[in-house]
C-alpha cells in the first residue's frame, strides 16, 4: 500500500505505527489526532528511529483530517477507552459521535479507501460506520479476532509450555464478555487441543480470554492493552499489504452467514488486497452454535442503540 492513515495518536494508534513503520507496511504513514502536537511529535519520534530500526518508511502527523486524503486505508483508533469496571458497551454513546465524524473526514477525503476499526464497541461501531458510508463490505470491517485469538493462544502457550507458533486457536463472536474461543477448532501442529489440555482447564482458558482485555486493564489501571491490540491490527494490514490471502478472524458485516444479518461480528474471512474478500462459514455444533447466538445477541442490544 502506499498511503496508510491511522486516526488516533493514543497508545493503541501510536504501538501499531510503530510496527507498520518499521515492518513497511505501506511508504506512507499518516497519524492524525485532535489534540494539536500529539500526532506530530508522536510520528517524529518513530520517524527517528527509521536509521536505528532500518526502515524507509516516512511518517508524518497532522490535526487536519484531509491529511488522510489518498489513503488506501484508515486505521480508526480514535476514542474514548474504557476505564476498569466498564464494559466495551459502555463507551458506545461517546464513540459514536467521534466515529461519525472521522466516517464523514473519510467520505470527504478518502472515499477509496479501506476502513479498518478497532475502536470500541468494534463490532457495533464497525456496523455503523459501514452503514454510514455506503460502502462494499469488503472494505469496512474492524479488528478483534486477531486479538482475541492471540491472546487464547498465550495462554495455551503458557499450559503447556509448547511453542505459540505451532499453536493454532480461533475465537469467534463480539469483542465482548460473550466471544466465542472455540476449542474444537484449536490445535497444537495440528494435534487437536484436547490431546494436552482436560476439558475443565480449557474451559478455564476460554473464560480467560473472554476477560484478556478488562485482565489488562484492572493490572494496568490507567490504560487497556496496547501492544498486543497493535501486533493483531498489523497482522491484518499485513495480510492486506502483502495479499497474502490469510484466513484470520476479523470483525465482519454478515449477510446471511452464521444465520446473521444486519450485524458486524468476529468471523474467520480471507484478506488479501482487495480487503475481506470472504467469509468462512464454519460448521457450529449445537453448544458453537447457541454460543454464537448468545453473543450476538449482545452486539445487537447495542446495535439497537444506534440512531
Ligand atoms: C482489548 O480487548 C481494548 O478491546 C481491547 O484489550
Amino acid at each position: 500500500m502506499k498511503k496508510i492513515t491511522i486516526v488516533g495518536a493514543g497508545r493503541v494508534g501510536e504501538s501499531t505505527a510503530q510496527i507498520l513503520a518499521k515492518e513497511e507496511l505501506c511508504r506512507e504513514l499518516m497519524l492524525i489526532d485532535i489534540h494539536d502536537g500529539v500526532p506530530q511529535g508522536v510520528a517524529l519520534d518513530i520517524q527517528e528511529s527509521a536509521s536505528l530500526l532500518r526502515f524507509d518508511t516516512r511518517v508524518n502527523g497532522d490535526t487536519d483530517p484531509a491529511a488522510m486524503a489518498d489513503s488506501d486505508m484508515v486505521i480508526v483508533t480514535a476514542g474514548f477507552p474504557r476505564k476498569p469496571g466498564m464494559s466495551r458497551s459502555d463507551v458506545l454513546d461517546a464513540n459514536l459521535s467521534i466515529i461519525d465524524g472521522i466516517v464523514d473526514a473519510m467520505l470527504e477525503h478518502a472515499p477509496q479507501a479501506m476502513l479498518l476499526m478497532v475502536t470500541n464497541p468494534v463490532d457495533v461501531l464497525t456496523f455503523y460506520a459501514w452503514k454510514k458510508t455506503g460502502w462494499p463490505r469488503e472494505r469496512v470491517f474492524g479488528q478483534s479476532g486477531a486479538l482475541d485469538t492471540a491472546r487464547m493462544t498465550s495462554f495455551i502457550a503458557m499450559e503447556t509450555g509448547y511453542s505459540v507458533k505451532d499453536i493454532s486457536a480461533l475465537v469467534l463472536g463480539g469483542h465482548g464478555d460473550a466471544m466465542v474461543p472455540l476449542a474444537r477448532f484449536t490445535d497444537i501442529s495440528g494435534i487437536p487441543i484436547e490431546e494436552f489440555i482436560d476439558p475443565q482447564t480449557l474451559e478455564q482458558i476460554a473464560e480467560r480470554t473472554r476477560q484478556g482485555g478488562g485482565e489488562i486493564l484492572a493490572l494496568k489501571q490507567h490504560s487497556s492493552a496496547y501492544d498486543s491490540p497493535a501486533a493483531a491490527i498489523a497482522s491484518m494490514v499485513d495480510a492486506i499489504s502483502h495479499n497474502r490471502r490469510r484466513i484470520l478472524p476479523c470483525v465482519s458485516i454478515l449477510d446471511g452467514e452464521y444465520g446473521q444479518q444486519g450485524i458486524a461480528m468476529g468471523i474467520p474471512a480471507v484478506l488479501d488486497e482487495n480487503g475481506l474478500v470472504k467469509i468462512i462459514e464454519l460448521h457450529l455444533n449445537e453448544k458453537e452454535k447457541a454460543d454464537f447466538e448468545r453473543s450476538a445477541a449482545m452486539v445487537k442490544e447495542d446495535i439497537a442503540r444506534l440512531p
